[in-house]
């Protein structure tokens, strides 16, 4: 099914961030809570690598792109070409990384997490790929359509597995290209 996506996945304003403005409002999210250039970032379930080229092209980070449709990589790579530092990205299946454990300074994932079998046992691996004092960026939402995580359930099982829990609600229309209905949000955690 995200191999046929991958062709118009970028369409939508938060999924491209072709516009400008929605793509300064993502920058301007992330880049300040993940910190200073050279971070090393696992992004899971990275799509088309919109946030890992934006995180690299403008933060300077070293990020490794994962997902499982053959497509949405090969879009990330083509979009990837011309960024440096050149995010990495590898088919494979967000519910088991294969990335080396305690080596990332960040793991992030954007609209996946709510996909993963079991979200519990996904969030456990993707937490021991952080280094020691890393951070856990997750953006979710449970959309219209029934779709998704409630805030309230993803904090909780952040919350299973570490002693912090940031939630932002992420209700202004600048992060999606218009007005939304629905329940969106941030999580940070880091430790
Ligand atoms: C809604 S898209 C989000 C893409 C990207 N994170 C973004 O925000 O632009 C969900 C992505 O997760 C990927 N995905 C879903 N389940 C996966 C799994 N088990 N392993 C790897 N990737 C997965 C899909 O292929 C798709 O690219």
């Amino acid at each position: 099914m995200w191999d046929r996506e991958a062709e118009t996945f970028d369409e939508a304003p938060d999924h491209g961030l072709r516009d400008p403005v929605v793509r300064r409002a993502w920058a301007d999210l992330l880049l300040p809570a993940i910190g200073s250039p050279g971070r090393r970032i696992a992004d899971l379930g990275c799509g088309t690598g919109t946030l890992s080229t934006l995180l690299a092209a403008e933060g300077q980070h070293l990020v490794h792109g994962v997902d499982f449709s053959p497509e949405m990589i090969r879009l990330a790579r083509e979009k990837a070409a011309n960024i440096t530092p050149r995010p990495v990205f590898s088919v494979a299946d967000a519910s088991e990384p294969p990335l080396p454990l305690a080596s990332f300074d960040v793991v992030l994932s954007r609209h996946v997490l709510w996909a993963m079998p079991d979200p519990s046992v996904a969030l456990q691996r993707w937490i021991e790929l952080l280094a020691p004092g890393g951070m856990l960026v997750l953006i979710e939402g449970k959309w219209s359509n029934g779709a998704g995580l409630e805030a309230a359930r993803c904090a909780q099982l952040v919350g299973a597995h570490r002693a912090d829990v940031q939630l932002q609600m992420l209700d202004d229309e600048v992060y999606w290209g218009g007005r939304t209905n629905d329940e969106r949000y941030l999580i940070l955690s880091t430790s």
